[in-house]
């Protein structure tokens, strides 16, 4: 089997759902349930005795090594993490905590548990970090896009301490011999994210008559893949990329911010129209502190190297998420009560758009 971390997030889940349809090898999903974590996103599990659910936290060294005596899995994907920009820069030591402490820990603990493995069980065995193009910082228009040789630069706490992380899984495969994979993936989106995110908060907010917050200019570019692409790709690594190996994933699209909320209002303005077209709504706001102006992912070393490349399009996918957020309306009432209307108000009424 296999033990997966931050599986109840946004792409920990669809990679839960992605695997299990694909392969018969079981899941153990270990999770703190943060406000990020959602076990309605696996609903369709349920009564599946492939899935074994654990809350818990990567952080706790004790839990780790007990779910990994008990368990014996071939392979440990870290999707575990704090993973909101914003969010870093209004309170950065949880990200210092569970994205670097916590990937610490859970090295730590496979450390452990990988060097008491003999045989094929131990050559066989993978330690895949789930890791983001962030680490590499901000491109300028014109500039190539990252390479796994791009050198780190990281600009947010974020991205940060993503690459603490990613520091600390190139040193035990350096060190330790462990097998390690590192996978560094542009901006994903689809189902079940969490509305904090431009995709999903540009959707509901717009589906609620509310005005649509564009940080500073609205041309700051990132390179979006559909979430089940990124899964496929973390899954082609598992099965053949090699040891101590770092792979780019990327979709190949990029696009400016300002598109794509203008490509969002005019799929709703098809499939929900309303009264005037939704992208009145879109209003400037004051600009996030430290805003990285571009990412780019040049995905060729893994197309060459592995075959996979993302299946699909910008156009496609972001009609395939505005129709899963239209048909899942209950799915977002449950993750925007409170604590969702809490952050809300910490984050936009001081940029002037609350
Ligand atoms: P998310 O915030 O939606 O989900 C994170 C999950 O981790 C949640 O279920 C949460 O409960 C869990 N979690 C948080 N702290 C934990 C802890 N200490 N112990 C156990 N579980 C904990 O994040 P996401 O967007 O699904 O991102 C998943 C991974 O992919 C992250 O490592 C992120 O850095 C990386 N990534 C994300 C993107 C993106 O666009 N969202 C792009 C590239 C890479
Ligand atoms: P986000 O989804 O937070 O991802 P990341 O910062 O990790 O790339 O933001 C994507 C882009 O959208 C980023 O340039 C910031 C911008 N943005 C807005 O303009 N308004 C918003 O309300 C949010 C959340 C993001």
């Amino acid at each position: 089997m296999i033990l997966v971390t931050g599986g109840a997030g946004f792409i920990g889940s669809n990679f839960v759902l992605q695997w299990l349809a694909a392969h018969a090898e079981p899941v153990v999903n270990l999770d703190k349930l943060t406000y990020a974590g959602n076990l309605r996103n696996l609903d369709s599990l349920r009564g599946d005795a492939r899935h074994v659910f654990v809350r818990g936290d990567i952080d706790d060294a004790e839990l780790v090594a007990q779910l990994l005596r008990a368990h014996r899995p071939r392979a440990v994907l870290n999707f575990a993490a704090e993973s909101h920009v914003d969010r870093s820069i209004l309170g950065p030591a949880e990200f210092v905590r569970t994205n670097i402490h916590g990937a610490f820990n859970l090295l730590e603990a496979v450390r452990a548990y990988w060097s008491g493995l003999a045989g094929e069980a131990k050559r066989g065995f993978r330690f895949l970090q789930i890791s983001t193009d962030e680490v590499y910082g901000s491109l300028a228009a014109g500039d190539a896009p990252f390479r796994e040789t791009t050198a780190y630069a990281p600009n947010s706490p974020y991205a940060a301490s993503k690459a603490a992380a990613d520091h600390m899984v190139r040193a035990y495969y350096h060190t330790y011999g462990l097998p390690t994979l590192t996978t560094n993936c542009s901006n994903n989106y689809g189902p079940f994210q969490f509305p904090e995110k431009l995709i999903p908060l540009v959707i509901l907010n717009a589906l609620a008559g509310k005005a649509i917050p564009v940080y500073g200019d609205g041309l700051n570019v990132r390179d979006w893949l559909y979430v089940d692409d990124h899964c496929s790709g973390i899954r082609k690594v598992l099965e053949a990329g090699q040891p101590g190996a770092v792979y780019n994933i990327g979709g190949n699209s990029e696009k400016n911010n300002l598109e794509v909320v203008q490509t969002l209002c005019a799929v709703l303005d098809e499939l929900r129209p309303a009264a005037t077209r939704y992208a009145s709504l879109i209003s400037y706001v004051k600009d996030r502190p430290g805003h990285d102006r571009r990412y780019a992912i040049d995905a060729g070393k893994i197309r060459r190297e592995l075959g996979w490349q993302a299946a699909e399009s910008f156009a496609g996918g972001i009609r395939r998420t505005v129709g899963w957020y239209l048909a899942h309306a209950e799915w977002t009432r449950s993750v925007t009560s409170g604590a969702y209307q809490k952050w809300v108000s910490a984050n936009y009424q001081e940029r002037g758009a609350a």
